[in-house]
């Protein structure tokens, strides 16, 4: 039983060390599973190569006309700003997902998001 803690702890303090907050992003990945994909589209577009594209710029993705003249480029902060009222920042997008309150959280998705680049091409 200790050494089932003790393991747990280790654990917990390598994964500390090695970026924790993309780890801890991947977990709350699952809040987006429903609708998205890193590789490939679902009901939202995939997420591969996010940071520093154009939003509503997957190609062949049948974005709302919203996104498509948001012109905003997905940099942390406008991820940041967007996850947390989606409605709020494009207006009219067809992302009907309420948002995260906690900035923490945004942080650790977006580390998580940041650090998956698109392998098939
Ligand atoms: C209920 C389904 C749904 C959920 C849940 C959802 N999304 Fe979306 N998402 C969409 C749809 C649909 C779009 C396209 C929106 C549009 O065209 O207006 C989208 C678009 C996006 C975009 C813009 C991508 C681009 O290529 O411009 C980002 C970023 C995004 N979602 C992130 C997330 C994250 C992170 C989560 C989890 C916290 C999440 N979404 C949860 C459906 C969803």
């Amino acid at each position: 039983m200790q050494r089932v803690a003790l393991a747990a702890a280790l654990a917990l303090a390598a994964a500390t060390a090695a970026g924790a907050d993309a780890a801890r992003g991947e977990q709350l990945y699952a809040r987006c599973a429903a609708c998205h994909a890193l590789e490939y589209d679902r009901v939202g577009p995939r997420h591969c190569d996010l940071l520093g594209r154009r939003a509503g710029s997957v190609p062949g993705f049948d974005y709302s006309p919203a996104m498509k003249r948001s012109k905003l480029v997905w940099t942390k902060e406008n991820l940041s700003r967007f996850l947390a009222n989606p409605l709020s920042v494009v207006p009219g997008t067809t992302m009907t997902y309420a948002g995260i309150d906690d900035p923490k959280e945004r942080a650790e998705l977006i580390a998580y998001l940041g650090a998956a680049s698109c392998s098939k091409r």
